[in-house]
């Protein structure tokens, strides 16, 4: 009993050797220079966030929103130094999962890898809905009615209370009295990205070198134009609705930024990883933060918070300032950017995979590379199927959530893991500068976790909602402890106390969601991939 709790618990916390990373010989193609991976970056950063999502965050949060953009990208920009120093030093595409495969060991590899869907097919389904509000949107702008039961999931046409989702309900064709709702431009845009990463990184990249440079054009049109019809009256006050208002965008907010670390799961298709990979990750979030930071002060000029709860809101204050042609043109770049976004996203997904089945904890076909596109065909195929079927019923909201508290645990898990990695990883270009935690983690994160208590709510404090923002809070203050007592690395320790910060901020509802999603991948993992993984010895497999 006692020897198999032992070998249990010794399985659970195998690591993977990351001196030996590199003899895991890859047949994917090397194309991708900084420039491209740059433009990825961007690809997958800007898109349904600033362009659809952050309209309700700014009616919630008010032109104060523009400190949560700032809050939310320093977290990123701690995360983005330990995804910098891993994918310097890691030549394989498994991300996040395979930091902590390396850091923490198998069990924690696993959940990550499983929580990862979250952020790139969960993710893509957020965006391909908002791609296909964005396109039906745009049609009707040229005087092209898509039907409504065409272009919506089936549970908001059934349960919303919405003129459109009523009038979907009633004009669609029924089999058998079950009306037929679905939403074809999303699942559609879908297929036809699937198709195009299935046959090749290099036409893929193309594709989105175009596409990048056209959205920055049309995003620093939009910043400019914007600023000379602000009026300064909407920035006042400029926090309507308190800290909570401004936190209630979180998720929303931080949807927008996820992406930059996504380029980590393209090291084994970039031409030199280790040089350019963690330029590229610093340049395309900095780029994206200017650029974010400066719309969220603009369109909050332009109009007034309350005007800004629309599922369009750059496109809608352009409408609003008489700036008609201009809002056309956005509209259609912001289907341009969304498209990048599933792009990306969507050539994370099956590489993520490809690396967990070869290391055993998924089946092997997932890592099956084609012979002739040099693409993970089988994984790219999945991908794009696992997508597809829940856009049927998820809504937008609801993907957005998931999206984001997913990926804050993965950005999480990333910055502890620069504090656990047990071997050293011999990097040449990139580390984490090492400034020692012993003073400067408590003397600049006790004031940080001091003024965000300020900000909570004093309701319902004994409530089982409350959960996640104690445990969070706890969280960050052992870290704290931790990192000071060890005198530990600053700079990731700002990062796991950021990331908590912001997870704190999550709905409990979304919580819910996501454990239970972790849970599922529990009962996975202990049923098949414990057994066959790589590192397991025979007693395991047997
Ligand atoms: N950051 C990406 C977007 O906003 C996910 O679409």
């Amino acid at each position: 009993m006692l020897v198999s709790f032992h070998s249990m618990q010794s399985s659970l916390f195998r690591t993977k050797n990351p001196n030996e990373l590199h003899t895991e010989v890859s047949a994917l193609k090397r194309t991708l220079t900084f420039k491209d991976l740059t433009a990825l970056g961007i690809a997958a950063v800007i898109g349904a966030g600033i362009f659809g999502t952050i309209g309700q965050a700014a009616y919630d949060g008010g032109p104060g929103i523009i400190f949560l953009f700032i809050i939310t990208s320093l977290g990123c920009l701690f995360s983005a130094f330990c995804y910098a120093e891993f994918a310097a030093s890691t030549p394989i595409s498994g991300s996040a999962y395979t930091y902590a495969y390396i850091s923490f060991g198998e069990l924690i590899a696993w959940i990550i890898g499983w929580d990862l869907f979250m952020e790139y097919a969960v993710g893509n389904m957020a965006v391909a809905i908002s791609w296909s509000d964005y396109f039906t949107a745009f049609l009707k702008g040229v005087n092209i009615e898509f039907p409504l039961w065409l272009s919506m999931d089936y549970f908001t046409a059934v349960h919303q209370k919405s003129a459109a989702a009523q009038q979907a309900y009633v004009h669609a064709p029924r089999i058998f009295d079950f009306p037929v709702i679905v939403d074809l431009p999303a699942i559609l845009i879908t297929v036809l990205i699937t198709i195009l990463v299935y046959i090749g990184i290099q036409e893929s990249k193309r594709t989105n070198n175009v596409l990048v440079v056209f959205k920055i054009i049309v995003l620093l049109l939009f910043i400019i134009v914007g600023f000379t019809t602000v009026n300064t009256a909407n920035w006042s006050p400029f926090i309507p609705n308190g800290w909570s208002g401004i936190f209630k965008g979180t998720a929303a907010v931080f949807f927008a930024y996820i992406g930059f670390d996504a380029l980590s799961t393209t090291t084994e298709e970039c031409v030199n990883p280790k040089r350019d990979l963690p330029r590229a990750i610093f340049s395309s979030l900095l780029i994206s933060t200017l650029i974010y930071i400066a719309i969220a002060l603009v369109i909050t000029g332009m109009v007034s918070y309350h005007d800004l709860n629309v599922g369009d809101p750059l496109a809608y204050a352009l409408e609003k300032t008489g700036l008609h042609k201009f809002a056309g043109l956005l509209s259609f770049s912001a289907i341009v950017s969304m498209t990048g976004v599933l792009l990306v996203f969507q050539i994370g997904q099956p590489r993520i995979w490809m690396n967990m089945s070869r290391d055993g904890l998924l089946p092997k076909a997932l890592s099956r590379i084609h012979p002739r596109y040099q693409t993970p065909s089988v994984a790219t195929v999945l991908t794009g199927g696992s997508i597809i079927l829940p856009l049927l019923f998820l809504d937008l909201k609801e993907v957005v959530d998931l999206t984001s508290i997913g990926t804050l645990f993965a950005f999480l898990i990333v910055c502890a893991g620069i504090w656990l990695k047990k071997e050293k990883i011999k990097t040449e270009s990139f580390t984490v500068p090492f400034i020692g935690g012993r003073y400067l983690l408590p003397v600049t994160m006790l004031p940080v976790l001091y003024l965000y208590l300020h900000t909570v709510s004093t309701e319902n404090v004994f409530s089982f909602t409350q959960i996640p923002l104690y445990s969070c809070i706890l969280a960050m203050i052992a870290t704290i402890f931790y990192g000071s007592v060890r005198n530990l690395s600053l700079l990731p320790g700002i990062g796991v106390c950021l990331n908590l910060l912001l997870l704190s901020t999550m709905h409990h509802q979304n919580w819910i969601r996501f454990v239970a999603w972790l849970a599922i991948g529990l009962i996975v993992y202990m049923t098949y991939g414990r057994k066959h993984s790589v590192l397991a010895g025979p007693s395991t497999k047997g």
